[in-house]
């Protein structure tokens, strides 16, 4: 099979890692890939993935390579992509795609979509309100004494979230978002959840529109700072499995989130082949949806792939066939855990271009998967070229021995202004 992989972050790096190892693979690109996808072998032929200098949103450009190269299949990363309708453009020419359509993506590109299907549907979440108006959305946020989420509509990289302790607050990130319109189009509409409180979790299901199969229970870790401090990131580590379910509980989610779900895409004719990723946070209340992402998680993937033990290519084929009932998931046992190294400043602004050294060292460790993000080559040296440069992985019998050796890891690798929390996984232990 010849498959295109789209993106270019450390979860495409992880897809592409993946995929490579399927025994049904013989050829495949990626647009536009990294330096670290770039340095992938095949299994079955030891061909190397071949980068592709088209960007994941541009439409036109990755379909006129697929209209020429003709994979078998094409597997689709990030979120944009999505929304704006990847999937649908390529199945009207009658090429293989794995993901959401456009309209199954606004679980993730519309927040305002989620929590409306969510409360149609009877899908625990957090008390809410949608507004375009803001005496409305500010008189809501204060029967919540301001302790609120104010949240963009629409897709705002990750940043579109602001959240509130008082009703100063709430009322400054209304004003932000409607009347200054910091968020552009994305926030002129919004969603004001109540503040809640408890562990958050990641959770991960692959659908084929009937069917639905739970990954193992993950934990991100989104601020930049240890100790949860400092900005809100695309994610500094995660690891699984998170041990704040167990199987029963488990369950319990799948009958009170995972049935209902599909259950309200079946009512409502939503086609959804791809992977869910539900945000969910644990309250004394039981749990209850953040958000919905149409998408794999990043650097969940990362922790997810090391540990899979199917074919992936199976896994997305089946997806787009509707056949996952026949699929029964297999975890090696055990944990893996990823800590993400990323550019001095990150989240806020940084510097480019730099060297990056060990990788070869770190990635000799038995155990250690090193994922690259924001990399390039340049002149045969790989550097850094965005804020999430690497995502060093690692396998183990269990959380600690996974978490000592990834550390193992990032010890070995040197670049100007790295930074990484050291407590990814300290709260499972
Ligand atoms: P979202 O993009 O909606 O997942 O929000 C980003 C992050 O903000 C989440 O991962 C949570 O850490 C936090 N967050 C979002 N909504 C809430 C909420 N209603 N209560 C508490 N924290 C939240
Ligand atoms: N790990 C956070 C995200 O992928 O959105």
């Amino acid at each position: 099979m010849k498959l295109l992989v789209i993106g270019s972050g450390g979860r495409e790096h992880a897809l592409a890692w993946k995929l490579a190892q399927s025994a049904h693979v013989t050829q495949m690109w990626c647009a536009p890939g990294n330096a670290g996808i770039a340095a992938e072998r095949l299994e079955k032929n030891q061909a190397p993935v071949q980068p592709v200098p088209i960007g994941a949103e541009d439409l036109p450009g990755l379909l006129a390579f697929a209209l020429e190269k003709k994979p078998d299949l094409t597997v689709v990363g990030p979120d944009n992509p999505l929304s704006l309708g990847l999937v649908d453009l390529f199945q009207e020419k009658g090429l293989r795609i794995w993901g959401p359509n456009r309209q199954a993506a606004r679980f993730e590109s519309s927040k305002a979509f989620s929590q409306e299907f969510m409360e149609r549907h009877g899908i625990p979440s957090a008390r809410s309100g949608l507004f375009e108006e803001t005496s409305a959305a500010k008189a809501f946020a204060a029967s919540l004494q301001g302790r609120c989420a104010v949240k963009a509509d629409g897709l705002a990289l990750g940043k579109g979230v602001l959240m509130c302790t008082s009703q100063a607050e709430a009322e400054s990130a209304v004003d932000e978002m409607l009347v200054r319109g910091s968020f552009g189009a994305a926030g002129s509409r919004i969603v004001i959840q109540e503040y809640l409180e408890g562990t958050e979790v990641s959770l991960h299901a692959l659908c084929d529109g009937q069917t639905a199969r739970l990954f193992p229970v993950s934990q991100d870790h989104k601020r930049a700072l240890e100790g949860d401090q400092g900005l809100n990131t695309g994610g500094m580590g995660a690891y699984c499995p998170a041990p704040f379910l167990n199987t029963e509980q488990l369950a319990e989610v799948e009958t009170l989130l995972m049935k209902p779900w599909l259950a309200g895409c079946q009512a409502e004719g939503i086609d959804f082949r791809g992977i869910l990723y539900p945000g969910l946070m644990l309250t004394r209340d039981g749990p209850k949806v953040l958000e919905f992402n149409a998408r794999f998680g990043d650097p969940e993937t990362q922790i997810y792939l090391t540990r899979l033990e199917n074919d992936l290519v199976e896994l997305l084929e089946a997806c787009v066939e509707g056949t996952l009932d026949r699929i029964e998931l297999k975890w090696r046992p055990g944990a893996s855990i990823c800590v993400v190294m990323a550019s001095g400043g990150y989240p806020g602004s940084y510097q480019k271009g730099c060297p990056i050294d060990g990788l070869e060292e770190a990635a000799g460790i038995d155990g250690v998967q090193v994922f690259h993000a924001g990399t390039a080559s340049v002149e045969g040296r790989v550097v850094t070229s965005g804020g999430r440069v690497l995502g060093v992985t690692a396998v183990g019998p269990d959380l600690k021995s996974a978490r000592d050796t990834a550390y193992r890891g990032v010890e070995k690798i040197r670049f100007e202004g790295a930074h990484y929390r050291r407590d990814i996984g300290a709260k499972a232990l």
